[in-house]
């Protein structure tokens, strides 16, 4: 039987550290207040004249190809997770294939949020798995300091989002490597976190200079209490899904990593699978929440700290916008 694993693991994350302290001098917030609710100390922002999305996606490439002892020539496709692509279209896939120096492979964009990383793990197995492709890289990058409301009416989200890029390299196996993965939405959550515009639905005579500046374009609208209540029951049902899915249970977990939204929700988890702080793994405190990119970070942190080792049962798990989560659980 063919599975597929990860060979490879990178990451990048801007220089420019964005303190509490700074976010309150510039808003109505302060240090103990994000402290206390979402456990941030720090966050990394782009700079706008030399990072894009797609080039931290490369940087973070660049390091998994080196840890995998593979070069740019042996990825044969790429599944790229971002909400915040560098341009309303096309998507960041076609963008990383450039600057990586590529030619004609295939580039696929996942627009699933905070879950994108493992929905693009996911659609990387099965391509592995069905015997196409046989070196796939899957990333999650973002930039949304670009286009976070850095005023106090933007506090609730500008407090929490950062940039970040994460990569991994897929091949196969004979034996798992991925055991399995499982995606869910409930579009009916689809406005409780979500970015109107641009949306293509929005009349033109709607799309006055005024409007643009002030309104809905690229203003993320969350309701934070809803986000929390939803998220910390179906990272747990998405998370003993996969552990049955596969004759296991919680004990059997080495490392979980969930995806970095509110370290409160990642303690809850811990708390209700009764997890030492040793098999779980979080970074927000120092990068934010950073989308599809947070999954990856950490996993590469986590691997460069020896915290993935051979043999070791990993478990991720992801919730956000659209109603959509996540989980995957891996063999080492
Ligand atoms: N600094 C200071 N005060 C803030 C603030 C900030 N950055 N953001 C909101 N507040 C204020 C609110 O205005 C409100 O004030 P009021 O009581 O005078 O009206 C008060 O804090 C409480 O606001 P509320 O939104 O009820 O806070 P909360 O306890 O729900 O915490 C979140 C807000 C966003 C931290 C919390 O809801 C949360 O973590 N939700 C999940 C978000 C998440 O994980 N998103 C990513 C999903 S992938």
């Amino acid at each position: 039987m063919r599975y597929s694993k990860i060979v490879g693991l990178g990451h990048h994350v801007p220089e420019t550290v964005i303190t509490n302290e700074y976010l309150s001098s510039i808003m109505d917030t302060n240090n103990e207040w994000i402290i206390e609710r979402t456990g941030i100390q720090e966050r990394r922002y782009i700079d706008p004249t030399k990072d894009t999305v797609a080039n931290m996606a490369a940087k973070a490439t660049r390091m998994a190809l080196e840890r995998a002892n593979l070069t740019e020539k042996d990825i044969e496709f790429i599944v790229f997770a971002t909400i915040t692509p560098d341009y309303f279209f096309p998507g960041s896939g076609v963008l990383l294939q450039r600057e990586l120096g590529l030619e004609s492979i295939g580039a696929l964009d996942i627009r699933n949020a905070c879950s994108g990383f493992i929905y693009a793990l996911s659609v990387a197995d099965q391509f592995i798995k069905s015997g196409m492709y046989k070196t796939i890289l899957v990333v999650g990058a973002e930039i949304q300091s670009t286009a976070i409301d850095m005023t106090t009416r933007g506090r609730n989200t500008a407090v929490i989002f950062a940039d970040g890029a994460g990569a991994a390299i897929l091949q196969p196996t004979d034996k798992p490597g991925i055991l399995s993965t499982h995606l869910h939405s409930d579009g009916r959550f689809a406005e409780e976190l979500y970015v109107r515009d641009p949306g293509s639905s929005r009349p033109r005579e709607e799309r006055q200079p005024e409007q643009i500046l002030d309104t809905t374009h690229f203003k993320v609208v969350m309701n934070g209490s809803q986000v929390f209540k939803h998220a910390v029951v179906r990272f747990m049902e998405v998370i003993n899904e996969a552990l049955t899915a596969n004759n296991m249970t919680k004990d059997d977990i080495d490392l979980l990593i969930p995806h970095q939204a509110n370290l409160r929700i990642s303690q809850f988890i811990q708390q209700k699978l009764q997890l030492p702080d040793a098999k779980v793994y979080n970074n927000i405190m120092r990068y934010g929440n950073t989308t599809a990119a947070s999954i990856p970070i950490a996993l590469s942190e986590a691997w460069a700290e020896g915290r993935v080792k051979d043999n070791d049962l990993i478990c991720l798990a992801a919730f956000g916008s659209g109603f959509t989560w996540a989980s995957a659980l891996i063999r080492w």
